[in-house]
């Protein structure tokens, strides 16, 4: 793509605009289920980005029942990393809540607290472990000053592998709570009633697990080593993969990896036949460079692959090594601010997006609920700004000093609610975006999208219209 003075024309997402195309499928048809990495499926084309602000056990837990999978930051200790991914490998597949009463709670505190959540059982536990359960209606008879287990009942609790029947308790509606233990009859967590009733297409492992990824340094070999096997994806975290001193230090560890191998970030088509020539094993690619929300990499360096062209990019490159981005899949990080932009890049060549700027403001996102002036956020940060920089420098003794200066803002993003509500959001846009394009599958987009420039600004929102007092 040159431009009309010989330069290279970097289109970014807002430079263009999909054409729509013959469907012959309505958007609840479109099947977007995809590849993460050579090995592992995803059911939807989302990925979550490794940021201390966003991806962390819980929030990797939610996707993967949504169907995505989430990237586990390594801004914490290696054994803290590995701890989170393992937490979501024991995970059932089924959202857990952390709701039950405790041996020696007072009962008529415990009446009020089932009252105010609208529950009949609560799980009972005791020294880490649910003996069993207690009902709203056997709480008739308590004088405030017993203890609650004087009304427990030794029911409804069942181990994570027996978890089928649990669901079918709840469904059969004698019970609004299940509680549900691990090895050694530990509590892992409550299931509510209507997790029961939902139809979970999660994203797991070939042994039904739950999926997860680990970002990892290439200079950090211990790290690789503890969580290769346990992750189903290591995902190599460095701004600019496309470096001899990086290259060479992922090809010393990559052929011999359980694990499946992403390696980035990369913005240019050399950079991916580069990959591919170095490094024994690439189970896919990350691409994009300083075109992240949070990112000041292009204000400070001046230098940036906008994700869009790096999506094409990096296309060209599957293609000058013969390798079919259907194998090895291509993720489009950075900048995408909603469906419409993932739907571009996949229409480019990815097979799924990263995000973190999409995901920061939801519940399960690993920052906490900030308000401002009677207004919610979570605070969103670059793994590049200053704060991100000296905690990481602060846990992990084995982190190198790359870079001197900061090139990510820490920043607060609007709260967006359960996380549930904005994949579904973005799954209804990226399923709307292939029917307009005429495609029944990610795959098929690939071969039927037409893009064109955008010569001016058309239809989308300008911001004259307020929506908000
Ligand atoms: P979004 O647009 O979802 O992008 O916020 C997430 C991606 O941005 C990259 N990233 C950074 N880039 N400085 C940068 O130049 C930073 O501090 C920074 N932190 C994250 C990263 O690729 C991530 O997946």
């Amino acid at each position: 793509m040159m431009s009309g003075d010989g330069l290279p024309q970097a289109l970014s997402f807002d430079d263009v605009i999909l054409l729509p195309g013959r469907s012959r499928v309505e958007p609840w048809q479109v099947d977007i289920s995809t590849k993460a990495s050579r090995r592992t499926s995803i059911r939807i084309p989302l990925i979550a980005a490794p940021m201390d602000t966003v991806s962390e056990w819980r929030l990797a837990v939610s996707l993967a029942l949504l169907g995505g999978v989430a990237v586990i930051h390594r801004n914490m200790s290696r054994e803290e990393q590995l701890n989170h991914v393992e937490k979501v490998k024991r995970h059932p597949k089924v959202k857990l809540a952390e709701l039950y009463v405790e041996a020696g709670d007072e009962c008529c505190r415990v009446v009020e607290y089932m009252r105010s959540l609208g529950l009949r059982n609560l799980p009972l536990v005791s020294g880490g472990r649910p003996v069993g359960t207690v009902r709203f209606t056997d709480l008739a008879g308590c004088r405030c000053g017993e203890r609650v287990e004087k009304y427990a009942r030794g029911e409804a609790v069942y181990p994570i592998d027996a978890l089928r029947e649990a669901l079918e308790v709840l469904r059969g509606g004698r019970y609004d709570t299940v509680a549900l233990t691990g090895e050694g009859g530990v509590f892992l967590g409550t299931v509510v009633f209507d997790e029961a009733l939902r139809d979970y297409q999660p994203a797991v492992d070939s042994e039904g697990r739950l999926l997860v990824a680990a970002a990892v340094s290439p200079f950090d070999v211990e790290r690789v080593k503890m969580l290769d096997g346990v992750a189903d994806i290591l995902v190599i975290d460095v701004a600019h993969f496309h470096n001899d001193n990086v290259m060479n230090a992922v090809r010393r560890f990559a052929k011999d990896l359980v694990s499946d191998l992403v390696v980035g970030n990369i913005g240019t088509s050399e950079a991916v036949v580069d990959a591919f020539s170095i490094v024994e094993r690439v189970d896919g690619l990350r691409v994009g460079i300083a075109g992240g929300n949070i990112c000041t990499t292009s204000g400070v360096a001046g230098v940036a692959a906008p994700t869009l062209y790096a999506v094409m990019m990096a296309r060209r490159g599957l293609e000058e090594v013969g390798v079919d981005p259907g194998e090895v899949p291509i993720i489009a990080d950075g900048g995408i601010r909603g469906s419409g932009d993932a739907v571009k890049a996949l229409a480019a060549g990815a097979s799924a997006v990263m995000s973190g700027y999409m995901l920061a403001g939801t519940d399960e996102a690993a920052a906490p609920l900030i308000r401002v002036g009677g207004r919610a956020y979570k605070p969103y940060r670059g793994m590049a700004s200053r704060g991100a920089m000296e905690r990481r420098f602060a846990v992990d003794r084995y982190s190198r000093v790359a870079k001197r200066v900061e090139e990510g803002i820490e920043g607060l993003v609007p709260y967006r609610g359960p996380l549930e509500k904005v994949v579904a959001e973005f799954v209804e846009g990226v399923k709307a975006g292939l029917g307009y394009a005429g495609a029944a599958s990610i795959e098929e987009l690939w071969r039927v999208a037409r893009f064109a420039r955008i010569a001016s600004r058309i239809g989308a929102y300008t911001g004259t219209v307020k929506t908000e007092a």
